[in-house]
């Protein structure tokens, strides 16, 4: 049995780690702040872990040494980050303390403590300036927008640590990621949360530009088949966490409205700007967003090559779009229902 810690756990996807890493039978730590977090997601039909979690933010210092400290893990799942793109944009110097600042106080308790392995969570949006498709690891044209670029610093910090020091870290960059515990309520759900909020209290769908955008979609549980396949790697790497395969935003929602029942609702078009209307500090001030920075978060396509997740790690993507997004459906309108139909439009 091995000692697991996962940051981010009450969050959509360190949940859904945890509860794989324990029904495989591993000891897990699971670690959060509730800043994004949800109780709901700890609560599985076979375990329930809200009296477990430790409410810890990644940024504290003594309390992560301290926990380091206190427990040798084999292996570290750093998935705690601030993840909504326009939250990172309204506050940039509370994107890199958390995302950056406190990636590295994990790897320095590591490196301190002596954890065997550090996986971290970074993303495609790394990739957002490539026009190279798919895109491979060993070529990032440099991000411009803040969050792709505090995963980008996070990921240097990993291969500096790993360099520096000779320990195991593993980079996995997330496509759109897909699945149960998807938050269907915050204020920028991802697409599919949105998406299965709006079908539920029947209103039209707001999608920016022809929705005709394609991005490369995997599936949770995907996702952390390969984050488990992963801890044996030694060494510094960086591996794609993809399908290498593409979808319409249009495909998504059709699909969607019918697993709900709801395909007489038809989505509304509208502009890429008004994907950025909810967040007006970003038009004030002495420089505002660009015009290319606006539409480029909004059309942009992303499709991940995958090859050396299958070659290294012998992973292949196995839920398809289809069933994965009435995987879905099924458990966000639940959500909905038992987290008392917040509604915010
Ligand atoms: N969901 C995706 O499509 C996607 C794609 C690429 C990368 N990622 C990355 O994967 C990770 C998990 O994403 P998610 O979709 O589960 O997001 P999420 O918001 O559901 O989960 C993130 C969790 O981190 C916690 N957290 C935030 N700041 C913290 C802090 N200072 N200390 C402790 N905990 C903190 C939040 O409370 C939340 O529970 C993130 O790092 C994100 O950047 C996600």
């Amino acid at each position: 049995m091995k000692k697991i810690l996962v940051t981010g756990a009450a969050g959509f996807i360190g949940s859904q780690l945890a509860h794989r890493l324990w029904k495989d039978g591993e000891y897990v730590v699971l670690l959060d702040n509730f800043s994004y977090g949800l109780e709901d997601n700890l609560i599985f039909d076979d375990v329930d872990f809200r009296n477990e979690i430790l409410r810890m933010d990644v940024r504290d210092r003594k309390s992560v040494l301290d926990l380091f400290r206190d427990n040798e893990f084999d292996v570290v799942y750093h998935i705690a980050g601030i993840t909504p793109l326009p939250d990172c944009q309204m506050d940039p110097a509370k994107a890199v303390e958390v995302n950056v600042m406190g990636t590295v106080v994990i790897l320095e308790a590591a490196r301190r403590f002596g954890a065997g392995k550090v996986i971290f969570a970074s993303t495609s949006a790394v990739y957002e300036n490539n026009d190279d498709f798919p895109s491979v690891e060993g070529h990032v044209v440099p991000p411009g927008l803040i969050y792709p670029n505090t995963k980008y610093s996070a990921e240097s910090f990993c291969r500096s640590y790993a360099e520096t020091y000779g320990m195991n870290v593993t980079c996995l960059r997330f496509a759109n990621v897909f699945g149960p515990h998807i938050d269907c309520l915050r204020k920028q759900p991802p697409v599919l949360g949105y998406l299965i909020r709006e079908f539920y209290y029947d209103r039209s769908p707001v999608l920016h530009s022809t929705g005709e955008q394609k991005r490369d979609f995997v599936y949770v549980d995907d996702l952390v088949d390969l984050a488990v396949r992963v801890q044996d790697g030694t060494g510094f790497d960086v591996v794609n966490v993809s399908t290498n395969a593409v979808h319409s935003i249009n495909e998504m929602t059709g699909i969607t409205a019918r697993a709900m029942g709801k395909e007489h609702i038809r989505p509304t078009y509208v502009s890429s700007d008004n994907y950025w209307k909810k967040y007006p500090e970003l038009y004030e001030g002495a420089y505002v967003i660009s015009e290319k920075a606006l539409n480029g978060e909004v059309e942009k396509y992303t499709c991940l090559d995958n090859s050396h997740a299958r070659d290294r790690y012998g992973w292949t993507p196995k839920v398809d779009f289809e069933t994965g997004i009435y995987r879905t459906v099924t458990f966000g309108v639940e959500a909905i229902r038992r987290r008392g139909g917040e509604n915010d439009g």
